[in-house]
């Protein structure tokens, strides 16, 4: 088994109910010009303001960017990054979901870097650091607080993009559970399960033959630094996620989810994800469902494809989500998740006809970076299996 172990991470994690209160100090150990990347509901919310307050008052100049787009349409990010070069921001905030955050590292890297988007596309082609990054999450989650990737919607391509590379990772992380009580139902289900398949996608990586003193990929694969956060992460999330949905205010529940998705976001920031984030790249632009309900919803049947050649791996996530040492278990268990924070059960019921599975399985072979860290070869073959299995909502078609 490979003893390789790698973990990028932000170089300060702060925690915890009323975390959001060390923004000032991080905020001044940059400087006293900070650029606050939102998303104009959130620039709304008392513990925005709050926030804002709290740096004007010490002195701190804050410029606030609140024209982030759900999907981060490219030539927004643009605009951004002009006028964010114009203020000149000793340190960029990112207060919000996966949206604003991943938009925070956009233009950190633009305002450090120039030029557009379409030259970052991919791995590793960011040449240096960026402008630093202080991320705040109000959604537990898509990780992005911990994670060198950042996702945006390019009008010129057909499916979302991926800016990866370490210079995109967060400086420093302040994760508030309370920032996330507001986060309606919808966005707490598929946000909070697709943490849920950050955790399972990065504990069954494959291992990849890397030598760290030759390349060092984004994704490592198989990591045994990451193995611990990945399965405690499942532990917090499995019985937390419905409760969190179910009862928004839950502050024990929010807690875990919040803790969960962090520490999913620090495993596979550095491993990778594999399968279900592949497939949910097409399947999300032909359909425009979030990125986690696809995510969710495919991952019982990457899950039952992964059985046969990782089965230690996922007794181990069954004992962590409670069910004892059984993969079997753990798939059922996932599932029964999904359906009860409202997944929908089949392709079908999200609009996909059968004459659009070819096209999707061929567009998710064009995500190699994410299939390679899958732990099974994977071909079109695989993929159109795993597509017509969740079309009719029906695992058992992939246990023969
Ligand atoms: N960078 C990464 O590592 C990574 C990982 C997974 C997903 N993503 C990306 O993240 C995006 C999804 O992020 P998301 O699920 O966090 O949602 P989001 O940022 O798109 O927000 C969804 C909606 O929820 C609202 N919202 C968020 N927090 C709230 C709160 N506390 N109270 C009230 N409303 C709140 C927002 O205003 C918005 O309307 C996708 O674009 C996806 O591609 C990135
Ligand atoms: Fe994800």
């Amino acid at each position: 088994m490979s003893q390789l172990g790698v973990l990028r991470l932000p170089r300060t994690i702060d925690f915890g109910v009323l975390a959001r209160h060390t923004l000032t100090l991080a905020v001044t150990s940059y400087g006293d010009r900070a650029l606050i990347v939102v998303d104009p509901f959130l620039a709304t919310t008392a513990e925005f303001e709050d926030a804002v307050s709290r740096l004007r008052d010490v002195g701190v100049g804050v410029e606030i960017q609140s024209g982030i787009e759900p999907e981060l349409p490219v030539e927004t990010l643009h605009s951004a990054a002009d006028s964010a070069k114009k203020f000149g921001p000793d340190v960029i905030v990112g207060w919000g979901g996966g949206s604003a955050l991943d938009a925070a590292k956009l233009i950190a890297l633009l305002a450090a870097h120039g030029g557009t988007l379409l030259e970052y596309y991919g791995e590793n082609r960011v040449p240096g650091p960026v402008v630093p990054l202080i991320a705040v999450p109000t959604t537990a989650g898509t990780g992005s607080e911990a994670t060198p990737v950042a996702v945006v919607a390019d009008s010129n391509k057909a499916l979302k993009i991926g800016v990866s590379s370490p210079h995109l990772i967060p400086s420093v992380a302040i994760v508030d559970p309370e920032l996330t009580i507001g986060a309606p139902p919808k966005v707490t289900a598929y946000s909070g399960i697709d943490a849920l398949v950050h955790a399972v996608e990065s504990y069954t990586a494959r291992s990849l033959d890397v030598n760290l003193a030759e390349t060092m990929p984004v994704s490592v694969g198989q990591n045994r630094l990451s193995d611990p956060l990945s399965l405690e992460a499942a532990r917090l999330i499995g019985p937390a996620l419905e409760t969190a949905v179910a009862r928004p205010g839950d502050i024990e529940a929010r807690t875990a989810m919040a803790r969960g998705s962090l520490l999913a976001g620090m495993a596979f920031g550095s491993t990778g994800v594999h399968l279900s984030h592949a497939i949910q790249y097409p399947l999300g632009a032909l359909t425009h469902t979030p990125h986690g309900l696809g995510t969710g919803m495919m991952l019982p049947y990457v899950m039952e494809v992964c059985a046969p050649v990782v089965p230690d791996r996922l007794a181990e996530i069954g004992e962590a989500l409670g069910v004892g040492a059984d993969g079997a278990e753990a798939i059922n268990r996932v599932a029964e998740i999904g359906e009860r924070i409202g997944l929908p059960r089949k392709l079908s019921e999200i609009g996909i006809q059968a004459s659009d599975l070819p096209q999707i399985a061929e567009l998710t072979l064009e995500s190699r970076r994410l299939t390679n860290i899958a732990p099974l070869p994977v071909d079109l073959a695989l993929i159109a299996r795993i597509l017509e299995a969740a079309f009719e909502g029906d695992r058992t078609l992939l246990r023969s």
